[in-house]
């Protein structure tokens, strides 16, 4: 449709119409031949209303969506096509590992592609808007939601942020395959005080500026279609209620035109926060706000129409926003076919293709971390070995995390499987050894509480000790339940689960070759694991090729490369944690008789395992570190040559990181910056040269007087395969 049509369109449309599409409706509420349920119509829903929606949210089944299309298309006046909209975070069949795995990969460009797999499927099957990416920084293990982010670090997420947006949406959102991309949650959601979920967020304007806005700025520029308000508040005001966020900085500032949608319930909740006194302020204050549509409440439906009546919203916002809805139809094609080329002999075609399965192996084995790996006890040999597996991890298929919406055990493979199929020459045997959760702490995930199967504990121990007393080394397959992260599931104690714990000390007391490979959706507090374990892989939640991925890095089939987004505290005491901390005038210097240091008595400052760290089966030697020249204008930037070398006797792939220190600033400034990084494959003996530019563009920070610019003065530049790297040049930024 050209953009006059849709200006006709938008005329001819009654106010109650346009406000309709303002609105967007749960899949669940819609009942069986699409007609309202009991529970819309008790949330306030008119049959008007309901059928006036613009959006629907979580119908996932393709007849279904058929249905409901055609059905609500027939009752809206103007025949509208609604968006089906959804949570496809990391995949939709073809799951591949949460996005906190994908940024440990350091490879955005691979989750470009992963998003661009994930559109294909889910567009066929009849999908318009995936609820994805989530560039929250994120810095406090405690909170479940760490493992929708990729990571603690600004730069990282700006980088993923931009290539899974283009992934989903394509060169043309009309074509088959791809999906509108909704960037969230806008803002700072992912700084909750004390990591509890939909705790307040409190941030100086600095940090909020030069740390956690950057990548919603990013998936702007990548031209992301939409975005999604937060449930916090942020410095006391609700994000979804302000002005500042949505209309004067991402709007005006960051010239970003496409449709803002509240989190679900977000509108009706500026209430609950107690900044509104009803549903009718609620619905003022967002549309004043910004807020183009309201998720899954009726507050837009009930009050919007009467605030116009009384003068309080002028009929142009409505009519601004209501355009943005359509507009957004538009480019997805929906006025000219409404279900999006949605085919489901392609669906078939595409799900779970064998390419698409090579694409989630690709992405599981690259997401993977080896934390530590004492005496190379990996990789494990591939024949001549006796192997025990145990623990609640070795069979089991539900290896991806709660936001696997179409996420299936029988879709994925299990480590079991996983070795079967490469370690023949072995003798591999397999136990479970424990249950996986402490029956005194009832978890329970979206939809009611997990059960675990009964079990003998007695017996499931009897029996990984038997097998580990036989084996030469014990593989121990640990972690949290999917259900302990993702929305809703923080935690104060982030350690794996007492009996996983007992169980990996009564194996220890009788074999000493312990290697643990560990399944979870935040970074823990491993201490236990790691005094026990001569070698630690964090394999995350990695999909539905897990059980291959793992396999094949354990037995050298494939080398790990991943390094940490996020750290790995010490314990949970220590979080929030991240490498780029702040200088502080009494740092401490490992002098414990001083008692007048920043430090805590008791254990180190320092995290277990460090923001980009991270080992493989060889060894890289960093030969040296070179410059262009010493000084950075704002016309001349100065390159970084780093020389590395594979001197151990396999290939391999390293991630070479850049990182800037800024020494003296008008406000004080972060130790280290992560500001740039390549995967580099090197074969035994190789060596590559590694080059970065560095511009004054990335010296750039919030000043003293609140400007965001470079101030002259002296730099460093690292060059490592961790954040912990000191080898760095100096150069100076001249102005
Ligand atoms: C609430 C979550 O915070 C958000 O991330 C998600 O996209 C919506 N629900 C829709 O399911």
């Amino acid at each position: 449709m050209q953009k006059e049509q849709l200006e006709i369109l938008l005329k001819d449309m009654s106010l109650r119409e346009k406000i309709g599409q303002l609105v967007q409706i749960p899949g669940f509420m819609i009942g069986s031949g699409s007609v309202i349920t009991g529970p819309a119509l008790e949330m306030g829903f008119s049959e008007e209303d309901f059928y006036n929606a613009g959006a629907t949210l979580s119908v996932f089944d393709f007849d279904q969506i058929k249905e409901i299309q055609d059905k609500f298309m027939e009752h809206q006046p103007h025949h509208i096509p609604l968006l089906f909209m959804g949570d496809i975070i990391n995949g939709y069949r073809s799951v591949f590992p949460i996005p906190l795995a994908q940024g440990c990969s350091f490879d955005p460009e691979l989750s470009g592609r992963l998003a661009a797999m994930s559109a294909k499927e889910s567009a066929a099957a009849g999908l318009h808007v995936t609820f994805s990416p989530m560039v929250d920084v994120v810095r406090d293990a405690r909170w479940g939601r760490v493992m929708e982010s990729t990571g603690e670090d600004t730069y990282l997420n700006e980088c993923f942020a931009k290539e899974t947006v283009k992934g989903y949406q394509g060169s043309n959102l009309a074509d088959a395959g791809s999906v509108a991309a909704c960037v969230k949650h806008y803002a700072a959601y992912g700084a909750p005080e004390g990591g509890r979920d939909y705790n307040v967020v409190e941030l100086s304007d600095r940090t909020l500026t030069d740390d956690y806005l950057p990548p919603y700025q990013a998936a702007v520029d990548a031209g992301v279609e939409m975005v999604m308000t937060s449930f916090n508040t942020l410095n006391r005001l609700p994000a979804t209620g302000s002005k500042w966020l949505m209309r004067d900085l991402l709007r005006d500032t960051w010239g970003f035109s496409g449709m803002l949608i509240s989190d679900w319930g977000a509108i009706n909740e500026l209430e609950l926060h107690g900044v509104t006194k009803d549903g009718a302020e609620s619905a003022y204050l967002a549309m004043k706000a910004g807020v183009d549509m309201d998720m899954c409440t009726p507050v837009y439906a009930l009050n919007l129409q009467k605030l116009v009546e009384e003068g309080k919203i002028a009929e142009e916002l409505i009519d601004e926003a209501c355009m943005r809805v359509l507009t957004l139809k538009n480019k997805l094609g929906l006025f000219e076919d409404p279900y999006h080329h949605a085919d489901q002999v392609k669906a078939e075609d595409v799900i779970l293709s064998r390419e698409h399965r090579e694409l989630c192996l690709e992405a599981a084995e690259e997401s993977c971390v080896l934390l530590k790996n004492k005496r190379d006890i990996l990789p494990l040999a591939k024949e001549g070995l006796k192997i025990a597996f145990i623990g609640p991890y070795t069979e089991a298929h539900r290896l991806y995390g709660v936001w696997s919406m179409l996420g299936r055990e029988e879709d994925t493979v299990s480590v079991k499987e996983g070795v079967e199929a490469i370690a023949q020459n072995n003798e591999c045997t397999f136990s479970k050894g424990c249950r996986m959760l402490d029956p005194k702490y009832p978890l329970y995930e979206f939809h009611g509480r997990v059960e675990e199967e009964e079990t003998d504990d007695e017996e499931l121990l009897l029996d990984a000790m038997t097998k580990a007393k036989r084996a030469d080394v014990c593989v121990m397959l640990l972690g949290e339940h999917p259900a302990h992260s993702g929305e809703g599931g923080s935690r104060g104690d982030i350690r794996i689960p007492k009996p996983q714990r007992k169980l990996l000390k009564e194996i220890a007391k009788v074999n000493p070759n312990i290697v643990t490979v560990l399944f979870h959706g935040r970074p823990l507090d491993i201490r236990g694991v790691d005094r026990r374990s001569k070698a630690v892989l964090a394999a995350w939640f990695p999909g539905i090729e897990g059980g291959n991925a793992v396999a094949r890095l354990l037995f050298g089939e494939s080398a790990p490369s991943g390094k940490l987004a996020m750290s790995f505290p010490y314990n949970v005491a220590q979080v929030p944690v991240h490498y780029d901390h702040f200088t502080t005038a009494r740092a401490f210097n490992g002098d414990i008789t001083n008692r007048f240091q920043s430090r805590y008595l008791d254990i180190p400052n320092d995290p277990l395992y460090p923001f980009g760290h991270g080992l493989t089966y060889t060894t890289f030697d960093y030969m040296s570190i070179e410059q262009s020249g010493d000084v950075v204008t704002c016309d001349s930037p100065v390159t970084v040559s780093v020389r590395i070398k594979n001197i151990g006797n396999r290939a391999g792939t390293e991630v070479v990181q850049l990182y800037i220190r800024d020494l003296k600033g008008s406000v004080v400034r972060p130790v280290k910056k992560l500001k740039g990084f390549e995967r580099v494959t090197l074969e035994a003996g190789e060596e590559k040269t590694v080059t970065f530019t560095i511009d004054h563009e990335m010296l750039k920070f919030t000043t003293a007087d609140m400007r965001f610019e470079a101030e002259p003065g002296e730099f460093y530049a690292y060059a490592g395969g961790s954040s912990r790297t000191e080898r760095h040049v100096t150069f100076t930024f001249a102005g």
